[in-house]
């Protein structure tokens, strides 16, 4: 007797893939403890913790690079202090200390720790009692900085100069904090700012334009190297416009993108990024994004920004945390969505690079040449030490010149023409600062643009 249905015939090969299941996480780029290769090479920058609006008159705990930490404000200037969580003397977590003028006293025996450890006073203890000389409680130097707290958690004698971007301070910029978890690891979140070629699927064509309609053209790609990390432009045909979209990306994690949310439709000559970002590990399988979002008059042509959803756990724009009903993430998923469900940690060793991924593949070989590096001895170099100058040039934002199609000429080759033009544009102004440098680079594309009429 023949089955009343037909059995689906095909190339099932689920038994057959099993074995990928079986692959394990690259710990060298992955595992970020203490002792750990990649653990180290982060150690030796200076990362965003925290918001300071989180530290209030309590001890904030708080877990960094697979250690748990407590964050305070001392009480005589206000100082905010980074140690190890538990009392050196029996252990009781800090997180139930009292903070004081120039430190933090624990409350069980009384052990009162200095900004930088060093025990100042043990109550309990007779006069003789030589305790105080000799223990002390692992801390680490903090900067509070617009909003957000930074913190350098490497060898105490080799503190890196604190990394100040041009962007971090422009006149009519309002710039407004966020910090958001992703329960998964931290290299994951990093390579999505890598991945140019996702806005087009996950943020356009995948279900409904998240952002801007313009992103579903496919972007050509260039890299671009500078003396510290690099820029890409993403640039895309729009009518009679050539939108250039710059992307910043500083090792370990450091990245600026495009504006938010620009419209190609007329010149715009040196707008800039709509973000700056970090990706701070919380451990092996949690990660927090910390960044600033910029505000800037004639950023947001179609009003899609809100300042008052940009904060602790949520920004202003799609998908970037888990705080959608599960149904919503199915049918419109996000970053967020992307990165987490990787996996905890995800497996290299079961995907399948291709073409699109030249970004994941140059940040994971950058990355694993520099914590081989650190490894080997070397010093982690410093975006700091790479400029002579102060702040340091960054490049992310857009800028969008009217091009028509050339007759007889591939557009293609137009398009690569043009990013590299504008990028050599903004390049040649590296050692000029704030407005000048601006508006040389606003004229050189005016300049520019104009011979293309
Ligand atoms: S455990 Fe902290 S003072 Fe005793
Ligand atoms: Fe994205």
């Amino acid at each position: 007797m023949t089955a009343p249905f037909d059995v689906p015939q095909g190339q099932f090969r689920g038994h057959a893939q099993q074995h990928v299941w079986q692959e394990t996480p690259d710990p060298e780029l992955t595992e970020v403890g203490p002792g750990t290769p990649c653990g180290e090479y982060l150690r030796r920058y200076w990362m965003p913790v925290a918001m300071t609006e989180q530290v209030g008159d309590l001890p904030f705990r708080l877990r960094l690079l697979g250690e748990d930490l407590v964050l305070f404000r001392e009480t005589r200037e206000g100082r905010l202090g980074l140690v190890h969580l538990h009392c050196r003397h029996r252990n009781m977590s800090l997180e139930f200390g009292i903070v004081e003028e120039g430190g933090i006293r624990c409350s069980y025996h009384g052990w009162k720790y200095g900004m930088d450890g060093t025990v100042l006073d043990t109550p309990c203890e007779p006069p003789a009692s030589g305790v105080k000389g000799k223990a002390c409680l692992g801390a680490y130097p903090v900067i509070e900085y617009k909003g957000l707290v930074f913190a350098y958690m490497g060898p105490g004698d080799a503190i890196p100069p604190f990394p100040v971007m041009d962007t971090f301070d422009e006149a009519g910029d309002e710039m407004i904090p966020y910090l958001i978890h992703s329960p998964c690891n931290w290299l994951q979140v990093m390579e999505n700012a890598w991945d140019p070629f996702h806005v087009v699927f996950l943020h356009t064509k995948a279900v409904r334009t998240q952002f801007i309609d313009a992103f579903a053209e496919m972007p050509m790609i260039e890299f671009f190297e500078r003396p510290y990390g690099d820029f890409y432009t993403n640039t895309r045909r729009v009518d009679d416009i050539v939108w250039i979209r710059i992307h910043d990306k500083m090792l370990p994690s450091f990245t600026q993108n495009g504006g938010h949310f620009p419209v190609p439709e007329e010149s715009r000559h040196f707008g800039r990024c709509g973000l700056s970002r970090w990706v701070t590990p919380v451990d092996d399988t949690n990660t927090m994004v910390i960044a600033w979002r910029h505000f800037r008059e004639g950023d947001d042509p179609r009003g899609l920004t809100d300042r008052e959803e940009v904060g602790v756990g949520k920004t202003d724009f799609y998908g970037q945390s888990g705080d959608r009903p599960y149904e919503l993430r199915q049918r419109d998923p996000g970053d967020y969505d992307a990165w987490v469900s990787q996996g905890p940690k995800n497996v290299h060793a079961r995907e399948n690079l291709a073409f699109t991924d030249r970004g994941v593949a140059k940040v994971r070989r950058k990355l694993r040449e520099a914590i081989r590096s650190v490894a080997a001895g070397e010093p982690a170099p410093q975006p700091a030490l790479a400029y002579e100058t102060s702040p340091i040039p960054t490049y992310g934002g857009d800028t969008m010149l009217r091009i028509p199609r050339q007759e007889g000429r591939d557009d293609g080759a137009v398009l690569k023409e043009v990013a590299h033009k504008v990028a050599a544009i903004y390049i040649a102004a590296d050692a000029l600062q704030g407005e000048e440098r601006r508006a040389q680079i606003v004229a050189d594309l005016q300049a520019y643009e104009a011979g293309w009429q």
